[in-house]
């Protein structure tokens, strides 16, 4: 049974903030902290990118879950593992060739994500999905935070378990996109093992980061 962790989204932090904003996430009991990078060209918004992540990274141990929401992909990758990233997830749809990004980010020592978006198939990512590590189910249209959870990407989520457990394959299960206190605990049972939520955490009890991480893990 894979431990329940919680990976919350800095798109929802007060960017002027990052740093103390990370540090409060830890101490509010994060496992991992969801980075959101956009380059307004695969998604519709910009964020932040590699300067950012390395200034960053001085302000927590916590593992740095890169969503790259950017295209093409490939030959940024390095810039973000530089950065400091431990997790680099990427779209397939970003690259030209999937293993070849996978087995880049593997050079670099990093854990390999392919997220899959609420449109997208497992066929996307099935031939490269034993050298994965973590499959990051989006649950929302990417590019925004405070969208409506889709219901229907749990039958998804329900497959890439059994696709896991029949090949005793080791990926994390991740789901992205309007997690709340109100569906949080039917992803788990889905089969989801890391949440990322933005909104819901740093939103929700005025704002109380460790209420609300402790509310989510323990639903
Ligand atoms: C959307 C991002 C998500 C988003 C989650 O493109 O990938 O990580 O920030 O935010 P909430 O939890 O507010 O939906
Ligand atoms: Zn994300």
């Amino acid at each position: 049974m894979k431990k329940i962790q919680i990976s919350p989204s800095i798109l929802s932090a007060d960017f002027s903030q990052l740093g103390s904003e990370i540090k409060k996430l830890e101490e509010g009991g994060a496992d991992l902290i969801h980075v959101d990078v956009m380059d307004g060209h695969f998604v519709p918004n910009l964020t932040i990118g590699p300067p950012v992540i390395k200034n960053l990274r001085k302000y927590t141990k916590l593992p740095f879950d890169v969503h790259l929401m950017i295209s093409p992909v490939h030959k940024y990758i390095e810039n973000y593992a530089e950065a400091g990233a431990d997790i680099i997830t990427i779209h397939p749809e970003a690259t030209e060739n999937l293993k070849n990004s996978i087995n880049l980010i593997k050079k670099f020592g990093k854990k390999v994500g392919v997220s899959l978006n609420p449109k997208t198939e497992i066929s996307a990512l099935i031939n490269e999905i034993e050298n994965i590590d973590l499959i990051l189910v989006m649950s929302v249209n990417p590019g925004f935070g405070g969208q409506k959870f889709m219901p229907e990407v749990l039958d998804k989520i329900k497959e890439l378990k059994m696709i896991r457990d029949k090949n005793h394959y080791h990926y994390d299960i991740e789901v992205d996109g309007g997690i709340n206190f109100n569906n949080s605990k039917t992803v788990l049972e889905a089969g989801a093992n890391i949440l990322v939520s933005g909104t819901t955490i740093f939103k929700e009890n005025n704002g109380n980061i460790k209420n609300n991480i402790e509310k989510l893990k323990s639903m």
